[in-house]
């Protein structure tokens, strides 16, 4: 399977003398003034999921040359393989089939095994609490924690009540002990989720957990240690007899839909798992049948590489205004920078074009406060991505409910008020035009002015979900797990390995023995002064 890659389409070059011409000075105060109609030409309402793309540096022609680009490079086909199940993992041989996981029983790929693993694992989790169970300590990293800790957390309101979910990733025994320290084995469940059974950090937090469980009078394992694991093997021999499998064709970074989402199936129950799951199989139709134009992941990924490849914008922020989706930007993370941060294409030549931005952020309002003066004055612009859930859904009642929901309105106008600011700005005359701030005696009013004054002009995406539920969750997940699909697929690269994160480990593997003895032999000047200042 070969597809010419995005800098071998004659779309490349004329996007690049587009921008030279009308992007670099693109104005999204202009373009509003010469549109009447570019929101409701720029926004999109996918399943779940609205979106307004219409304070984006974009015009017709870019998207159209945008949308040439993604034909020439065989984005149907690349799209089609993905769900046919081919092995577009090419260099670990793997299919990529996390779309199977929440096709509906009867369709997709693999749907017995896929339908008889959903089952088996639902069960357990409905039965979690009549076992006695309060407290459940999910232990993995990375796609094993990342995604259900996140969902987790974002669908509190729906949570089951008397029991308590604890995620623990870090080796960092930080992280671990606290967690531990309020627990009685007699309550707790441990789930220790790892795709491969091997990674340094659980298997530590694994056999730490094992130790107290003992240690604080605990009995038995079988029953209060399971895994999710496509090593039963491995797990076995840890001494874990219950074991949810899965298979080689789900990548970590793609595994809450499978066993992976145990604790968010423990948390939340079964039938709300099954809605997380549609929300997302509904974005999956959308993704494979909408004409590229109409299409949500691709439009979104086709900005990405505007900005990314043309504009030269190094980051994107994300800012969910929902507490509920604060550690949305870490699972993205992941998400986007594992999967799409390679820097040779499907073969192995060194790409002579940038990859995946950097991701981050932070919840709404709290982000305010902190980053977003360079936002809004910095000299980088970064595109930021808002987030908005139109009705919350507090537990409360009452005055207190009402309070809340006056809240929601605030939380809503500062979402709505940021991306205003970002794209406005405040020219040096209207911020003179202003009354005169307080500011010392030797500055003038127009050196004033000018820190008080913006750029503006700074792009922004807003998605509307009407609530944050289990659908809509599911649908969001799946938006951004296809987003990254299109734009590793225009870039040619293989976006479901991640050998960049196995050179630090085989380090790590070597240096530890040497950490205990204190061997610095061979190392290089800064390991090895490190390594004697370190140790013990
Ligand atoms: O960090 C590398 C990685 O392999 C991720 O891709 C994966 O999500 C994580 O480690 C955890 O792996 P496992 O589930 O096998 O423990």
């Amino acid at each position: 399977m070969l597809f010419p890659r995005c800098d071998q389409s004659p779309a490349w070059a004329a996007l690049q003398a587009h921008y030279e011409t009308t992007g670099r000075g693109f104005d999204l105060r202009k373009a509003f003034a010469a549109e009447p109609d570019r929101f409701p030409s720029w926004s999109l309402q996918a399943p779940e999921v609205f979106a307004d793309l219409s304070k984006n540096r974009i015009d017709a022609v870019a998207l159209k040359l945008l949308l040439q680009l993604a034909e020439d490079c065989g984005l149907e086909s690349q799209r089609n393989a993905m769900f046919a199940g081919e092995a577009i993992n090419h260099t670990e041989g793997r299919a990529v089939l996390h779309t199977a996981l929440r096709a509906p029983a009867g369709a997709g790929l693999h749907s017995v095994e896929v339908q008889e693993s959903l089952q088996r694992m639902l069960a357990f989790a409905d039965g979690v609490p009549a076992q006695g169970f309060t407290d459940v300590v999910h232990i993995g990293i990375g796609g094993s924690d990342l995604g259900p800790a996140m969902v987790v957390q974002a669908l509190q309101a729906y949570g089951r009540p008397g029991i308590k979910l604890h995620f623990v990733s870090n080796v960092d025994g930080h992280d671990l002990a606290p967690v531990l320290q309020a627990l009685k084995p007699a309550t707790t469940l441990f789930v220790i989720a790892s795709k491969t059974f091997t990674t340094q950090e659980t298997l530590a937090n694994a056999l730490a957990a094992k130790a107290w469980f003992l240690a604080a009078g605990g009995t038995d394992i079988a029953k209060h240690f399971v895994a999710t694991s496509s090593n039963t093997q491995a797990a076995g021999t840890f001494g874990i007899t219950t074991t949810f499998g899965f298979w080689d064709w789900v990548g970590g970074r793609y595994s809450l839909w499978s066993v992976i989402g145990l604790p968010i199936a423990i948390a939340v129950g079964g039938e709300n798992f099954r809605n997380l799951l549609a929300g997302a199989h509904e974005m999956d139709e959308h993704f494979r049948s909408a004409p590229l134009a109409q299409n949500l992941p691709v439009l979104l990924a086709l900005i990405d590489v505007w900005y990314r490849n043309f504009h030269g914008f190094t980051s994107r922020s994300v800012a969910p205004y929902h507490q509920g989706l604060r550690r949305l930007p870490a699972y993205l993370q992941q998400l986007e920078m594992e999967s799409n941060g390679k820097g040779v294409d499907r073969e192995g030549q060194v790409l002579p074009y940038a990859t995946s931005p950097v991701v981050w952020g932070e919840a709404g309002t709290n982000g305010q406060h902190a980053y977003f003066q360079m936002l809004h004055q910095g000299t980088d612009v970064i595109p930021v991505e808002f987030i908005a859930v139109k009705t919350p859904r507090f537990n409360a009642s009452g005055e207190l409910l009402e309070r809340l929901n006056d809240q929601h309105q605030k939380l809503l106008a500062n979402c709505l008020a940021q991306s205003q600011a970002l794209m406005q700005g405040k020219s040096v005359g209207e911020a003179l035009g202003e009354k005169a701030p307080t500011a010392s005696a030797s500055l003038d009013a127009q050196t004033v002015a000018r820190h008080r004054s913006f750029p503006g002009n700074r792009p922004s995406t807003s998605f509307v979900l009407d609530e944050l539920s289990p659908r809509s969750l599911g649908a969001l997940i799946a938006l951004y797990e296809h987003r990254v699909f299109v734009s590793g697929a225009l870039w040619g690269i293989n976006s479901f390995d991640q050998w960049g994160v196995e050179l630090g480990k085989a380090l790590c593997s070597a240096l530890l023995p040497r950490i205990a003895a204190g061997d610095v032999a061979g190392l290089d000047g800064s390991t090895a002064g490190l390594m004697q200042r370190l140790s013990r």
